[in-house]
């Protein structure tokens, strides 16, 4: 009777995903996606490193908690994450102006941190763990990039992850289970931890609240993907059965590489400009890249269906509604860290 007790309370436990950095833009999104399945109990590690407020009220449901640690705080996470069945990394300090604002504590977090509580990680029971990178490793590329082409970290930011990339590569057979890592295109889209560093939702700001800006660089190109693909496609990668070894994919669509200009001239269909200088040959950003994901495609059946435009009129209605709320982007973004530890 007891023990017939203690399966059936064992059956009903519900598989619980850890997500590392899960009150960040893209983690918001993903742990409110994963807490709608209701299939899941999500546990997030998050210590907010920038303040920063969540819009919804994520932080009251049932099947979600999360712990305000600092990723450095590797014992207490082992302690957690030994009895979680996936682990979603998305921590770090996240994007080139903020890691050249804050090289050392950067290169601490993303590479000395995140390096060790990844080895602590190696020990535990886990079926899979995901580790969140970034196309930006590409830098420059005259052609077209796939996963096996040459990798050309221009920033902090994406040396550090190409520094963990490679550990992870390397050490993978300390691993008792695969590591996919995902190079994620630059993402755009709403959530309720709101970045406006980020192209797209910061161009559409700009316009929506007539703020005149400099578009620097405005013929290099880059990939993009909506926030909320990420989520679909991290879901599907979990949830596969299919027998993938460690592996790196390209996430986003290739018919999401564009150059600013070409992201410009789709929001003006929308929107008076505000006043533009274009700042050509400015250094300020040197990345200049197209991405093919079409390994992404192949191996797991599912590729992006949110496009540009899309995102363009969800950030045009969202900031509408409270226009005055945004008007200090600083609040909503990677431009301040408050706190480190
Ligand atoms: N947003 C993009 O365009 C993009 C593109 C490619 C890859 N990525 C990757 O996706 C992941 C998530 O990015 P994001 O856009 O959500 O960024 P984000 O800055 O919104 O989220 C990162 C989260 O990590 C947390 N964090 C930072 N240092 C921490 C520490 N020491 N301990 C605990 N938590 C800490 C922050 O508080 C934040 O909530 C990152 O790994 C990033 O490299 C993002």
């Amino acid at each position: 009777m007891y023990i017939s007790r203690l399966m059936s309370a064992k059956k009903k436990q519900k598989p619980k995903i850890l997500v590392i950095g899960g009150q960040g833009y893209i983690g918001s999104v993903l742990c409110e996606d994963l807490i709608k399945k209701k299939t899941y109990q999500i546990i997030s590690i998050d210590n907010k490193i920038y303040n920063q407020k969540i819009f919804t009220n994520i932080n009251k449901k049932k099947n979600y908690k999360n712990y305000n640690l600092s990723i450095s705080e590797k014992k207490k996470i082992f302690n957690i994450a030994k009895n979680c069945d996936f682990v979603i990394f998305l921590a770090s300090v996240v994007g080139d102006p903020i890691t050249k604002k804050y090289p050392s504590i950067s290169t601490k977090i993303n590479e000395k941190f995140t390096l060790s509580l990844l080895k602590v990680l190696s020990k535990t029971k886990i079926k899979k763990l995901i580790y969140v990178s970034t196309c930006s490793n590409y830098g420059i590329s005259k052609k077209i990039v796939n996963e096996k082409s040459p990798l050309r970290p221009l920033s902090v930011y994406a040396k550090n992850k190409v520094m963990i990339e490679k550990f992870l590569l390397k050490e993978k057979k300390n691993f008792k289970y695969p590591i996919i890592i995902l190079r994620f295109a630059t993402a755009f889209g709403w959530s309720s931890r709101m970045r406006f560093d980020l192209t797209i939702n910061e161009f559409v700001r700009n316009f929506v609240l007539k703020e005149n800006f400099d578009l620097y660089d405005p013929f290099t190109w880059r990939p993009y993907c909506h926030v909320k693909d990420f989520s679909r496609i991290i879901y599907k990668v979990i949830n596969n059965k299919q027998k993938i070894k460690t592996d790196v994919f390209n996430v986003g669509s290739n018919f999401n590489n564009f150059t600013k200009q070409q992201i410009v001239n789709k929001i003006k269909k929308y929107l008076k400009k505000p006043m533009i200088t274009l700042v050509n040959k400015s250094k300020v950003d040197m990345r200049n890249y197209k991405v093919d994901f079409s390994k992404l495609k192949k191996f797991y059946n599912i590729y992006p269906k949110y496009s540009v435009e899309y995102g363009i009129k969800e950030i045009i209605s969202k900031i509408n509604k409270k226009p005055k709320k945004f008007s200090d982007k600083t609040k909503f973004g990677n431009y301040e860290i408050k706190k480190f530890r």
